[in-house]
């Protein structure tokens, strides 16, 4: 029998000492474990994590943790939507063997003092925009690492910064983790899935597609031969302006350092957008020669 059967009904725990307990149990028996890290309001694109890591480990652990940290002063940590037990349930669906749903309280200690941080990329982006955003991000990953060690983890490349950061702290540290990154899962409009999305209109959802039509026909350009910078943004930047979308930063970088590319794109690229509709902030990126 493969050692999978083996394991029984999903489990969800609260506290790190019964995580590590289960998962100590099955490290015993030699199986391999997937995280995959979210904070819940799982969508196709958590799920496709969740069934990759299920394809490639032997036991799936999701982590949903709605992470304070990461969250500024004026962002919707109060209206990020919550729903554990469907989530359990699609995970379940999919593949995963253990939740591990922790309180605040468990993740940080009252006198919490000690953070991750990168000092090269963290406030670039996304970054400068929300400060101290990504400081919470590797905080949070690095105590789910410690908790979990995992031999793998799975995120989606929706957010290229961040798993850019995840993946240089994993080398930093040394980590014995393998980083798998997934396609950005997308709506048949080509609006990458995001929790947020549901924060929109049914007309700024329809309107935030213009974010994908305009990678697409950058990357359209590239593969015709254009590799000049300013000719490749400015097709993004106008499919948004067509929209009611207002543009946050627009860059196109190296795709292995993230440093921005000033003239031409002469090796592996990324195009990397945020923008808003209505309140709702969005991000997006598309891969250019990788
Ligand atoms: O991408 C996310 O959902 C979060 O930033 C993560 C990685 C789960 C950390 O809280």
């Amino acid at each position: 029998m493969h050692p999978r059967a083996v394991i029984d009904k999903m489990k969800i725990v609260k506290n790190i000492e019964e995580l590590r307990h289960e998962l100590a149990l099955v490290k015993n028996k030699g199986l391999t474990v997937g995280l995959v890290p979210t904070m819940g309001a799982l969508h196709e694109g958590h799920l496709s994590l969740v069934a990759a890591s299920a394809a490639q480990s032997d036991y799936t652990v999701v982590s949903i943790f709605l992470n304070p940290l990461q969250f500024g002063e004026n962002e919707d940590l109060d209206t990020y939507p919550r729903r554990l037990e469907t989530d359990a349930e699609l995970c379940a669906q999919h593949g995963a063997q253990l939740i591990f749903a922790p309180e605040a309280s468990t993740m940080y200690h009252p006198e919490h003092a000690t953070f991750v941080h990168n000092s090269e990329l963290e406030e670039k982006y996304c970054g400068k925009y929300r400060p101290g955003h990504f400081r919470g991000v590797l905080t949070v990953v690095a105590k789910l690492f410690l908790a979990v060690e995992p031999s793998k983890a799975f995120f989606g490349k929706k957010d290229y910064q961040q798993a850019a950061l995840i993946k240089n702290m994993v080398r930093d540290l040394n980590w014995n983790i393998v980083i798998e990154l997934l396609e950005t899962s997308r709506e048949d409009s080509g609006l990458a899935r995001s929790s947020r999305n549901e924060y929109m209109s049914a007309e700024q959802r329809n309107d935030a597609a213009a974010i994908y039509r305009g990678l697409e026909a950058a990357q359209k350009q590239y593969e015709n031969g254009e590799r000049e910078v300013s000719t490749l943004l400015e097709l993004v930047q106008k499919s948004i302006k067509k929209s009611s979308g207002k543009l946050q930063y627009l860059h196109l970088v190296d795709a292995q350092t993230l440093l921005p590319l000033k003239n031409k794109v002469e090796k592996p690229a990324v195009i990397l957008v945020a923008a808003f509709y209505g309140e709702t902030r969005l991000i997006d990126n598309l891969e250019l020669g990788v």
